[in-house]
């Protein structure tokens, strides 16, 4: 007997599904570029000085838009100190991680960076240190085709074609205390706005980010309306993260009340202001992040140690953000390599974190139209005085035992109208249950399945250099039509199958 049902119809569909949900973002922070992303002089890195088996890992998660430099780093960075020959370039103090800067890697690097994965550019600017000068000129250097200075200098620097940059986001958590240059909302709004039209003024084609906060603040409020006219898109960022397991997978829940709020507070804007262009949410930060998982010398780089768990609530993540394919078109994964990342390396090779496969899974296989989603199944509540008692850095504002109790299956299904594809993502929450689910397609069998499973001995196993397949994908084919299958305990499970009209 199942315990759990799970229902789909196929002519219920919530929306498109945009692939640059799938994003990254790289920064300037401990290891994450350099070390990671680019290590010149290694024999692992090719010509360019990127690392090949980087690469090749990053391949796997199929990324459409690359974020960078920062991050909180770009709030005290001057980009014109890294182009032109490196031996020329400045080594700066960096304050927001309190480190050094080679500027090795600058605009240039990041391009061709882009360029070897595939992934589309956007850059986030300076509204800390930098001025509207700064931001302006960095526009025409990356997009500019007249004869004019920065346009000539990037043709100089061996670019004659425009790297054609078309996102650009306006400042990084300008709200936050630890941010260099921080402000209050009004006083981000205005001078947002001067950096927004200069922006635009050197290229109308460029897209605007407006720096939100967790979509449910005054902040974002004041934000939105202040800039709706000016920005295509507004960004917010959410990091969770606790020891407490129940805590760590169900507190992504508030990245679905982000959303709900921050799409109120887009449509009160574009109403109130008779906005005829669209405006998406950029979830521009979003993981797990627990700030202690790690010993000291790691904790200043962030490199956290992720377990099964983590990798149950980045799937769950996903699988909000395919629900609220409606309103949210970006979202980068924060971050790719080495800080608080799913590629993990080391000077003679890298393993796969536990929460590089969700993120390689749903990009290989989640399709373009998703579907509203029936499912049965037991549930698990969240007391307030469990919330209490969750002392973990990331707790803070992120209560969410209103909106239990929480199905301990995680579902959400997209499909493929054109070729008959159906994949159905699965997060069983629970740690100890299998779940017997039964499965249908309103009208249709679903054959031809393939399962992706990935799981691990228990619910704290983590990957490493010695042991870097403990928590991995299981694969494997059904022979029959699917009409039942057992969700394991503590796993995620992404089935990928055809659905053919019933006779
Ligand atoms: O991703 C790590 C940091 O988290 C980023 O630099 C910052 O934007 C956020 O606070």
């Amino acid at each position: 007997m199942s315990t759990a049902r799970i229902k789909l119809d196929l002519d219920r569909q919530l929306g498109r599904v945009d692939r640059r949900i799938f994003g990254q973002f790289i920064e300037h922070l401990g290891r994450c570029i350099y070390g990671g992303v680019f290590d010149e002089g290694s024999p692992l890195s090719d010509e360019r000085g990127f690392r090949r088996d980087v690469l090749d890992a990053a391949h796997g998660l199929q990324v459409p838009v690359l974020r960078w430099p920062g991050g909180n780093f770009v709030s005290g960075y001057h980009w014109t100190d890294g182009i032109g020959p490196r031996e020329d370039r400045p080594r700066r103090i960096e304050l927001a991680w309190r480190a050094e800067e080679s500027n090795r890697f600058g605009t240039d690097e990041f391009i061709e960076y882009c360029r070897a994965l595939g992934a589309g550019p956007y850059i986030c600017v300076n509204m800390g240190s930098g001025t509207m000068d700064e931001a302006q000129a960095w526009v025409e250097y990356c997009n500019g085709t007249g004869n004019t200075h920065w346009a000539n200098l990037r043709r100089a620097n061996g670019h004659p074609e425009p790297h054609n940059v078309k996102y650009w986001g306006l400042g990084n958590e300008m709200y936050g205390t630890w941010q260099i240059g921080a402000s209050t909302a009004e006083e981000y709004v205005r001078k947002a706005r001067q950096f927004a039209s200069i922006m635009k003024m050197t290229d109308p084609n460029i897209e605007l980010v407006s720096c939100g906060q967790w979509g449910w603040t005054d902040w974002d409020r004041t934000v939105i309306d202040g800039l709706a006219p000016y920005v295509r898109y507004h960004s917010i960022h959410i990091y969770t993260g606790s020891g407490d397991y129940w805590r760590n997978v169900l507190m992504v829940q508030q990245a679905d009340r982000a959303l709900r709020i921050c799409e109120g507070l887009i449509e009160r804007a574009r109403h109130q202001q008779r906005l005829q262009h669209p405006i998406g949410i950029a979830f521009d930060e979003w993981n797990v992040w627990y700030r202690t998982r790690a010993d000291e010398q790691r904790r200043i780089g962030l490199e956290e140690q992720y377990d099964l768990s983590d990798a149950l609530a980045v799937a769950t993540y996903l699988n909000i953000f395919i629900r609220h394919c409606k309103s949210l078109e970006i979202a980068n994964y924060a971050q790719m390599v080495n800080a608080i990342a799913p590629i993990f390396t080391r000077p003679d090779g890298m393993f796969l974190q536990t929460v590089y496969h969700p993120l390689r899974l749903y990009a290989a296989h989640h399709q373009p139209v998703a579907l509203d989603v029936f499912v049965d199944s037991p549930t698990r509540e969240l007391t307030p005085e469990e919330e209490s008692r969750d002392t973990s850095p990331t707790g803070r504002d992120w209560k969410v035992a209103d909106l239990g109790p929480f199905p301990l299956l995680d579902v959400t299904a997209t499909c493929n109208p054109p070729d008959g594809t159906l994949c159905i993502s699965v997060v069983n929450r629970s740690p100890d249950q299998d779940l017997a689910t039964s499965i249908g397609v309103d009208g249709h069998t679903i054959q031809n399945v393939t399962v992706y499973q990935v799981n691990g001995p228990d619910l704290y196993a983590c990957n490493s250099f010695d042991a870097p397949e403990t928590v991995r994908v299981h694969q494997r084919e059904l022979t029959e039509p699917l009409v039942e299958f057992t969700f394991a305990a503590h796993s995620v499970t992404v089935l990928r199958a055809q659905y053919q009209r019933r006779q």
